[in-house]
């Protein structure tokens, strides 16, 4: 089957990638699957210097979904670049490293230091985190300085740069607008949004960072909509993410006009649902006699 789809000058082999946070830096699923038939990889979100993220719990189980408050724990970039790295490229895997920064020249920093490694296909940049007191949310909610991340990291790479928008900002279009304005090659939505669970016996919050970020099927409908309305906002590529767990969430994200999908959540309850996923679509275009890009953006509306 055709599977392969285009983001911006690159181009994927097909639409399935992990998402950030839910797959580790990739190489923790390689007894599992031959993790270079994945479509792309988004490592775990990488800082400047190692952090220790949140206190636990810090994850909770929520109904259709999850609340989580990592606080992006990481073993940062210098170490991902050492030790992580060489092995992706060994196995021959489309890697693209999530990255986060509390300030605009950290995050320039990050991009300088993995431009000088090889083996990379694009940077997806975290401006979405709501788990984490600076940055995050913070830069991901205003277009200004969203676009302001953007221009920069741009400026510091010869990778294209994705940007991960976030559910919680006003207007998601006009940060998508002005993150593609300011040179981004594609898009990433969703993040997760918000929550927060109490304990009813101890009447403590769940997670000890009191809220978390809802992720599982339970914001799929919400993150196929934004998808939907960014992809008219914007001529780059958006990829989608949000709840999928099977071929037909990720086949409903491409009909909304999605180029490309990431696996979150799913990956915690079954480590090959990235490739159920990748099967079930190309058995779908197999029985509909069609390429995978001819999918996208083909809801009918009348
Ligand atoms: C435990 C966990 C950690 C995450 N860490 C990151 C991260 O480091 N960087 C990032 O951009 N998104 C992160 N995310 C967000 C996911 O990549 C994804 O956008 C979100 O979970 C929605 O997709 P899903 O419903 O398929 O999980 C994380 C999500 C979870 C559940």
């Amino acid at each position: 089957m055709d599977l392969q789809v285009k983001i911006g000058e690159l181009s994927l082999s097909n639409p399935v990638l992990t998402a950030s946070g839910t797959f580790g830096y990739g190489i923790e699923f390689e007894s599992f699957f031959d993790i270079s038939r994945l479509g792309g990889i988004c490592t775990k979100g990488l800082s400047l210097l190692p952090r220790v993220g949140n206190p636990p719990p810090r994850i909770r189980e929520t109904a259709s979904g999850m609340l989580n408050a990592i606080g992006l724990a990481n073993i940062g970039v210098e170490a991902f670049c050492k030790d992580k790295l060489p092995r992706l490229r060994e196995l021959g895997a489309t890697v693209i490293p999530n990255l986060y920064a509390s300030s605009v020249e950290d995050f320039i920093a990050l991009a300088e230091r993995l431009d000088r490694e090889e083996g990379i296909a694009a940077v997806e940049v975290n401006v979405s985190c709501p788990n984490v007191t600076k940055g995050g949310l913070a830069f991901g909610v205003d277009p200004v300085a969203a676009a302001g991340v953007t221009a920069a990291v741009c400026k510091a790479t010869r990778f294209p740069v994705w940007v991960k928008l976030s559910p919680e900002a006003g207007r998601i279009t006009d940060v998508a607008c002005a993150c593609e304005e300011a040179g981004a090659q594609a898009l990433s939505a969703i993040n997760t949004i918000r929550g927060f669970a109490i304990d009813t016996e101890t009447w403590r919050p769940l997670l000890a960072n009191r809220t978390g970020g809802l992720s599982g099927p339970a914001i799929k409908p919400i993150a196929v909509r934004m998808v939907w309305e960014i992809c008219q906002a914007v001529r780059i590529p958006v990829i989608g993410v949000g709840g999928i767990a099977s071929a037909e969430d990720a086949i409903e994200f491409m009909l909304a006009g999605a180029s490309a999908v990431q696996v979150g959540s799913a990956n915690f309850r079954d480590p090959m649902a990235s490739m159920t996923v990748l099967e079930g679509i190309s058995a779908y275009c197999e029985r509909k006699g069609l390429a995978a890009k001819d999918l996208i953006g083909k809801v009918v509306l009348d």
